[in-house]
């Protein structure tokens, strides 16, 4: 037998007659919880559900969304064919800038006030 194959036979007992002992003598009796009032949970939001979705349709695989606060709120995003697009007060989205790359994936501005497109 190996150096400490006695030391491992015991260790192996002591664990397998420690989890007989405590399958055959568990003291836990499993209850139910109780069912909590229906007051406790929170009335359903649907908020979402009246949402409009902008440019569905219209964009090639829009990514991130950047809000221009200082002109009126205007949106940017970013799309996968290499546009930097921008929404038009009547809801159509203008091709603003050309960045390329292999698929933009969000827009931020930089220091200088012009946009940046992340590959
Ligand atoms: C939306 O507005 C842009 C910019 O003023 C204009 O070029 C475009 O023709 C308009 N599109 C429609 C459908 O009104």
């Amino acid at each position: 037998m190996a150096p400490g194959g006695q030391f491992g036979t015991a260790a192996v007992a002591v664990v397998v007659s420690l989890a007989v002992h405590v399958v055959l003598n568990c003291p836990i009796q499993p209850v139910p919880s109780p069912t909590p009032p229906s007051a406790a949970y929170p009335p359903p939001n649907n908020l979402l559900q009246g949402l409009e979705k902008l440019g569905e349709g219209q964009l090639s695989g829009p990514e991130d969304v950047y809000v221009d606060a200082a002109a009126g709120g205007t949106l940017y995003t970013a799309t996968r064919d290499g546009w930097l697009q921008r929404m038009q007060p009547n809801g159509t989205w203008e091709r603003w800038r050309f960045v390329g790359g292999s698929g933009l994936l969000g827009i931020a501005p930089s220091a200088d006030g012009s946009m940046l497109g992340l590959d």
